[in-house]
Order: structure tokens, then sequence, then C-alpha cells
């Protein structure tokens, strides 16, 4: 296997700067080669598959840094994302006697990561925390740029805070245990940083999809560091998102209304963004910003993946409904006018509203009958 030296990616927010360490063994690295976090103690927060992997190997390299070392093991799944989960977090945090000087750490996925910052946010007001993201979804998007959050019923990541973590270390040797089905949904996140700011990336994946689906190291290495620069560009221009950073959520809009109404975890959170790209492309050709032959590049792409590229039924009886219905819970709707997230032309998204017949057609023509 390729081993991939340690990079750098700068987050750029003023007194709230911190790294992105990217490589093969970061994680092994930590205690000897990184600056990490001063505090009386850690508290490693991860989930039930995650920790029998890896925590062992992060309790080893942050040993000699910290007095004490704890690990709270979560039950494992985006259905956990919720109150109850977060806090066996401070249950955890509290029966320790763990002061404000804590450092957590999340070692684990977005769903880890997301929790584990909210918990970091709400703490005694704030404590320190470390992301390790152990999927891919995690390395390219969600340990990076601060959004910390857990669902609610009737909506994807509705309670949550910004809050910036000290340090984020992707380590590449983790991806090597992510299965085939977290791989793509991690890809998702990646095809979605080409039609909003690089078109050069989307050339590249054309070119090497089959390579990053055989996890060749060298290609998942150039797609987690360009994935991060584009994000470490656009939260350093918009950290609590009063534009440009909606941008990110290309798909989302749809694809939260997936998640959400398919039952947290049916639908992976890479699947929704996927079928969700396709039909947000699909709007956007409908609204003159795209031509078709770009949809279908956009598809052809997702397709390579391994990901879907229809929406799923969530109501028989009035599917687009349903969609609207929950897409109206959504962060970016204002006095419930759903905004979308477009693309106006390849390399360049756009924000705009869609009149809801509009919608609904592009939906009875994306979704499996
Ligand atoms: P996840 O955290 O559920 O992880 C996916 C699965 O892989 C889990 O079963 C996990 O236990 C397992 N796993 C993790 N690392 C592994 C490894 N190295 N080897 C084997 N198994 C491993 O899902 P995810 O796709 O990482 O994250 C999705 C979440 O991220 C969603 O809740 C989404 O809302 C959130 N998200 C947040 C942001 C943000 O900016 N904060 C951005 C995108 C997504
Ligand atoms: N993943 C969306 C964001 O970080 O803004």
């Amino acid at each position: 296997m390729q081993s991939i030296p340690t990079t750098f990616i700068h987050i750029d927010l003023g007194q709230r700067s911190y790294p992105i360490a990217l490589g093969s063994g970061v994680i092994a690295m930590l205690g000897t080669s990184l600056s990490l976090p001063v505090g009386t103690a850690a508290v490693i927060v991860s989930n039930a598959t995650v920790a029998p992997l890896y925590v062992s190997r992060l309790i080893a390299s942050i040993s000699a840094t910290y007095s004490q070392i704890q690990t709270v093991v979560l039950p494992d799944g985006e259905a956990h994302k919720n109150w109850a989960t977060l806090n066996l977090i401070f249950d955890a945090l509290l029966r320790q006697g763990c002061d404000r000087k804590t450092v957590l750490y999340a070692l684990g996925g977005g769903v880890i990561g997301d929790m584990t910052g909210f918990a970091a946010a709400c703490y005694m007001r704030g404590v320190p925390f470390v992301q390790v993201p152990t999927t891919l979804l995690a390395q390219v998007d969600s340990s990076v740029g601060g959004k910390t959050a857990i669902n609610h019923p009737l909506g994807k990541n509705m309670i949550g805070a910004f809050y910036q973590p000290q340090l984020v270390v992707c380590d590449l040797d983790t991806l090597d245990t992510l299965p085939a089905r977290e791989l793509a949904a991690g890809l998702a996140e990646v095809i979605k940083y080409g039609p909003i700011a690089d078109m050069e990336l989307f050339a590249w994946l054309e070119a090497h999809m089959d390579a990053l689906v055989a996890r060749e190291r060298g290609a998942l290495a150039h797609v987690v560091k360009r994935s991060c620069e584009i994000k470490a560009a656009v939260v350093g221009a918009d950290e609590r998102e009063a534009g440009l950073r909606a941008i990110l959520n290309f798909g989302h809009t749809f694809g939260h209304a997936i998640e959400a109404g398919m039952g947290y975890g049916v639908w992976l959170h890479g699947e929704g963004v996927a079928a969700g790209m396709v039909m947000a492309a699909h709007l956007s050709q409908r609204l003159g910003l795209v031509d078709g032959s770009f949809v279908e590049r956009l598809t052809r792409l997702i397709e390579r993946a391994g990901l879907p590229t229809r929406g799923p039924v969530l109501d028989a009886q009035d599917n687009a409904g349903r969609y609207l219905e929950l897409m109206r819970v959504d962060k970016k709707a204002e006095g419930g006018e759903i905004r979308f997230v477009l693309i106006d032309g390849p390399g360049k998204a756009v924000m705009r509203a869609a009149p809801d017949a509009l919608v609904r057609e592009v939906i009875d023509q994306c979704c499996a009958s």
C-alpha cells in the first residue's frame, strides 16, 4: 500500500484557525509530530464499530500528552444522532468529573464528529475538541468547518451550533476498513465540489473514478486534499453561512428530505446527496441555467461511483407533496420558501427559489416509480 507523507491544510479563521493534517498513519504520529490541545484530560468519543478498530491506536499516540484518557462508546448509526445519544456524552463527562480543560476527541464518521462537536460546544459552555475522521465523507467534508448538530424527527441537523475544532486529523489508513457503500457515500460529497467550485476536479474524477472505487491510495489522497482545500476556502470566506457557504449544500435540500422521509439511516447521507444532486441539476436545467449534457455528465459520474441517481418514493399518494413538505423544514428556507443550491453553469453555484410546480415536475421525473 502506497504511503502518503503528511501534508497540512490551514483553515484560516483568525483566532479560531486550525490545521488539517492529512496522510498515512497520522493517528499514530499525533503525540510526537503535532501540537495537541493542552488539557487536564482527554475523552475520546467513538462508536461500537470504530472504537475496536482505532481507539487503542489513538490512545497510544496521545497518552504522553494527557494524564487521563477515557473513552465513550456510542451506538452506531444515523438513527442515534439525537438528544438521547448526545446525553450519553454529557453523562460520561459529568460522571468522570471532567472540567473545562478536558479535550474531546471525535473518532469516527460524520455522525460521531457532528455529535462530539456539538457536545464540545455545549459542555461547560465550550471545551476544546479534535476531529479524527475515519470515513471518506468525514475527511472530505464534515470534520472541517465547525458545523455540529443532531437530527430532529422533523428535520435533519436542525439542532446544532457552529463550533470549530482545534485540529483535524485525516488518517488515510482508516479508509482501508470502510465498507464499500460508505466509501461511495463519501464520493458523493467529493463529486459535489466539482459543479459548485472546480470543474478541473470534476474532469479529474471522470478520469480516476475507477481508481477511487478501487481505493488507490494516491487517488484518495488527492481527493481528500483537494476537497479540504475547497472547503477551507469557502469556510474561510463565510464561516457562519451568511451566503457563500450555502453552496456546499448542493443536492442537500432534496437529500435531507430523503433521509428524514425514509427514516434516518435507511438511505446514507451521501446517497441522499447523490440523488439530490441529480434532482438539483435537473431543476437547474429547467430554469435554463445548465444544459442537458451537463446533467448527463453529472448523472453518469454519480452512477460510476456506485451511488443512486434516482430518489426513493416517500409517499405513494403524493410523492412530490411529501418532498415539498419535508424540504420546507430546511435551514436555507426563508419564510416557508424553499431555496435551492443550483448550478449556474458548470463550476458555479447559485441560491434560488423555484416554483413548486417546477419542483414537482423534477421530483416526478427523478424518483423511482
Ligand atoms: P457515519 O458517521 O454514520 O459513518 C458511516 C459508517 O461507517 C458507520 O457505521 C461507522 O461506524 C462506520 N465507520 C466509520 N469509520 C469507519 C472505518 N474507518 N472503518 C469501518 N467502518 C467505519 O456516516 P458518515 O457518512 O461518515 O457521516 C454522515 C453524517 O455526517 C451525517 O449525519 C451528515 O449529516 C453529517 N455531515 C455533516 C457535515 C458537516 O459539515 N458537519 C457535512 C456533511 C455531512
Ligand atoms: N457540509 C456543508 C457545510 O459544511 O457547510
